[in-house]
């Protein structure tokens, strides 16, 4: 195998960033340049203020960058120099065109894929980051071998990211495994050997999972496809619960403790979101409708169902423990992005229900500790005919804290688990609030019985309503 010396990633986005970083961090050897098209953000990740927030990333980042860890526009410069290339641009669901709603954009894997192809000028091992469909790397190599010079070889590997963001330090650091996918060709095993060898300086050798090419583009919709699977079916108990009085937490503990169901990612909640469960899904799901089996895609669509009803469900019992109408009411919201520890709000389950009352004609006042006021209002603006920004404004105003979001509330909406509201001062709140004040809990992290003994009305998701 090739003794890897110099990396690129092309794409310094939430996957690109960490995950380069992080082999910079564990590999002084190799030297790591992280590239991207757009500008501000590779200005971002030079500067003191990195593009994303990870608990733990601007460590990594500062002390190895201008060591063995660059960022840079320079795309071209980065392909010739590197023996491999980590392909992490983004993926996203496809908005018209054949597919339009479901398939995955393969336009940005391709573009970067015909770059590499025309720039290089000695043999590669290209790595597919981004998450594709299955067979995505039978078109990388057709496309590197019809256009590049003779001579060339380029050996494609799939080696898909599980981190999750908010923790994705620790899950590149540790990670449960690294799954490399190959062809069976000797070549390809040894292009697989070699990454192996990269991650093996700090990831245990049986934990670097060697597979075949299709199976590792497969299992990283397949692995995305049970999680959220697993939460759609804790979100589906949740309201028999709610009509039961039986109460979904403890149900989700008890069932956990099964060794075969195991207790993680069965919290119920307002319902998932982030950029991938949702995009992976309805690409699985076109998936199996172009290989013809509708059975299959119905499976997977209703995991989306039913969080999109668990969110619409959510905003309706809103309105109706309101007494049937929120119009002009202030409502706050605490959380915006789409978890805990991290400012991303991509499918944020926040801005769902957001919107709904904005239908309904209320007063929202968000407070979110890390996504910036810009990026609420870019999220609560449809993108229409007609622009509908200052109707929003009216609407929405982004608080600097907790308190001055709930100041003057109606109802308090919890869409979003961070810590801090949990330790809140509940009895300031509940004193400077319209009555009845209600809190909805949508994660739930509150302890209600404290917040009835308060005087609040309490309505905890997957929890009986007992308002
Ligand atoms: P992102 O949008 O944060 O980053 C992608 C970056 O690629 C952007 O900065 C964009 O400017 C850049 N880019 C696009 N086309 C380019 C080109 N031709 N040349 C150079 N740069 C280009 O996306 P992300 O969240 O990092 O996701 C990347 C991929 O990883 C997606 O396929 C996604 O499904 C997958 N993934 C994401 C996560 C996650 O938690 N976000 C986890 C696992 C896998
Ligand atoms: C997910 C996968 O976990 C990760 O392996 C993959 O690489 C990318 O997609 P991410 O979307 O960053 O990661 O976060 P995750 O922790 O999976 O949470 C996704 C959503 O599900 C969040 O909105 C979260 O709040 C929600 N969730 C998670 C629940 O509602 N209940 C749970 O029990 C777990």
């Amino acid at each position: 195998p090739v003794q890897v010396k110099k990396i690129a990633c092309i794409g310094a986005g939430y996957v690109g960033g960490p995950t380069c970083s992080m082999i910079a961090h564990k590999c002084p050897h190799i030297q790591v340049t992280i590239v991207d098209v757009n500008a501000d953000r590779i200005n971002a990740w030079n500067s003191d203020t990195l593009p994303i927030y990870e608990p733990g990333l601007e460590e990594i980042v500062k002390a190895c960058r201008g060591k063995n860890l660059f960022f840079d526009t320079d795309i071209d410069k980065a392909i010739v120099e590197a023996d491999l290339i980590f392909v992490s641009v983004n993926t996203p669901t496809k908005k018209s065109g054949v597919g339009a709603g479901y398939a995955a954009d393969l336009f940005y894997v391709e573009l970067c894929t015909r770059r590499i192809a025309s720039v290089a000028t000695s043999s590669k091992i290209v790595v597919e980051k981004s998450t594709v469909p299955c067979r995505t790397a039978q078109s990388m190599r057709t496309i590197l071998e019809a256009n590049s010079r003779p001579g060339l070889r380029f050996d494609i590997l799939s080696n898909p990211e599980f981190l999750a963001e908010g923790t994705a330090i620790n899950d590149l650091a540790h990670p449960d495994r690294v799954l490399i996918g190959s062809l069976g060709t000797p070549e390809g095993r040894a292009a697989q050997a070699s990454l192996v060898d990269v991650y093996a300086n700090w990831v245990p050798r049986e934990k670097c999972i060697t597979t075949g090419l299709w199976s590792s583009e497969l299992t990283k919709l397949a692995a995305n496809a049970i999680l959220a699977q697993r939460i759609s079916s804790i979100n589906a108990l949740s309201a028999i619960c709610e009509v039961t009085g039986a109460d979904v937490d403890e149900v989700a503990y008890a069932c956990g403790l099964d060794s075969r169901i195991g207790p993680k990612f069965l919290k119920s909640s307002v319902g998932f979101g982030g950029s991938c469960f949702q995009k992976d899904i309805l690409n699985l799901v076109y998936l199996s409708e172009s290989l013809h089996l509708p059975e299959v895609a119905d499976y997977w669509r209703q995991v989306i169902t039913m969080n999109e009803y668990q969110k619409r469900r959510f905003a309706q019992t809103v309105v109706s423990s309101m007494f049937n109408t929120i119009t002009n009411k202030k409502l706050a919201v605490l959380g915006f992005a789409f978890k805990k520890d991290t400012g991303d709000t991509r499918e944020t389950p926040s801005a769902t229900v957001c919107r709904f009352f904005r239908q309904e004609s209320a007063k929202i006042s968000v407070y979110d500790p890390k996504v910036p006021e810009k990026q609420i209002f870019l999220d609560l603006t449809e993108p229409g005919v007609v622009d509908d920004s200052e109707q929003v404004k009216k609407q929405v105003t982004v608080c600097k804290s907790a308190m001055e979001a709930c100041t003057g509330a109606e109802g308090i909406c919890v869409l979003t688990e961070w810590d801090e509201f949990k330790t809140l001062d509940w009895s300031a709140i509940y004193a400077s609030m319209a009555k009845p004040a209600m809190v909805f809990d949508g994660r739930g992290i509150l302890d209600a019985d404290k917040l009835r003994e308060i005087g609040f009305k309490v309505f905890s998701i997957g929890k009986g309503v007992n308002l």
